[in-house]
């Protein structure tokens, strides 16, 4: 039943502009029309607004509003990730449960999301501000067989994930500022935090934690960020329904990773580069009493930035404090 209305969810979603009708649905899903009507009559019941019109067929309206574990599901064409998803309206942040179920041999692929968080967390201890409802907060348990110091791949993995995702819709441009930012049109739209378990040499667990702005209007974004920080409405001009959102970047995750272990870095190597912010310009680099100037000529294979010094040599810098010119 379930992997039914996934189905029909897909064929609904990915024709989102026209009508499909009964007779297509029952053809392809293999069941008669009247049980494509009940079908209808659930997904409505569970928050979907879907238009039926003689002749014509099934149309998409809307999603639900309401992020369920059971909404979530509903739709969500994967092998592993997010077969097991935890959602709370509100937690403290998504890492720290995330960290406790990994501990406790949560699997592969688990997920957990939260509508808000009250003590959300970025990068070198800020604070992310997660309010409800406006935005995707959401963490991965991952439990790759890569040697550790190699982990940073993941964070970049998870940036052109993001990128792709936000690539599609047709007014704006992602780009991805090293090492993890989103932004668009130099603004930060969603971040990533990438914490790991691990011995010597092999991964315990890893949880990537990825926050996305995505309804705030500017005064709901925190004063000191509202010139640095956007969300997806304001760039689109759209209140947009996040379900469809999530659903993508899951799909598009397992569909990404899958490759990387397959085939390696290369290919999300060229990917960041795509969108990489600010490739080939001057920036400033300060790292511990060091101060130089260089070229960002690209990510290497750890994830570390690579600059060329003007006398010619390459440095690899791993964290740094940057001036982008
Ligand atoms: C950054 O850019 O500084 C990283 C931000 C990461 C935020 C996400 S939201 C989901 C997960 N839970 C957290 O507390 N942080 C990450």
């Amino acid at each position: 039943m379930s992997s039914t209305r996934t189905k029909l969810i897909k064929f609904l979603s990915e024709n989102k502009a026209t009508y499909i009708s009964g007779q297509y649905l029952s053809e392809q899903l293999n069941i008669s029309r009247s049980a494509i009507w009940k079908h209808m009559n659930e997904l409505k019941k569970d928050g979907y607004e879907i238009e039926g019109k003689a002749k014509k067929g099934y149309r998409i309206i809307s999603y639900p509003k309401k992020i369920s574990e059971n909404t979530l599901s509903w739709g969500l064409d994967t092998k592993w990730l997010g077969k097991t998803i935890i959602h709370r309206e509100s937690l403290s942040t998504t890492q720290r449960l995330a960290h406790e179920l990994a501990l406790d041999g949560a699997d592969h692929g688990t997920i957990v999301i939260a509508d808000e968080q009250t003590e959300g967390k970025g990068r070198s201890h800020r604070a992310w501000h997660s309010k409800k409802g406006k935005g995707i907060w959401m963490s991965f348990i991952l439990r790759p067989a890569i040697l550790p110091y190699l982990a940073p791949q993941l964070t970049l993995l998870t940036a052109t994930v993001l990128a792709k995702v936000f690539d599609q819709y047709e007014s704006i441009k992602p780009q991805i500022k090293w090492p993890n930012d989103i932004l668009i049109n130099g603004k930060k739209l969603a971040g990533i935090l990438t914490e790991m378990q691990a011995e010597q040499d092999s991964v315990l667990y890893v949880i990537i934690g990825m926050g996305i702005n995505i309804n705030q209007v500017t005064e709901e974004l925190p004063k000191d960020l509202q010139s640095k920080a956007t969300s997806l409405k304001l760039e689109t001009g759209q209140n947009l329904d996040m379900l469809p959102i999530i659903q993508d970047i899951i799909e598009t995750f397992e569909a990404k990773y899958t490759e990387f272990i397959d085939n390696g870095f290369n290919q999300v190597k060229q990917t960041w580069e795509n969108y990489g912010f600010k490739l080939k310009e001057r920036l400033q680099i300060k790292t511990g009493n060091q101060l130089f100037e260089g070229i960002f000529l690209g990510i290497a294979e750890d994830g570390a930035l690579l600059a060329k010094k003007e006398n010619g040599t390459v440095e690899k810098i791993y964290s740094a404090e940057i001036a982008w010119f």
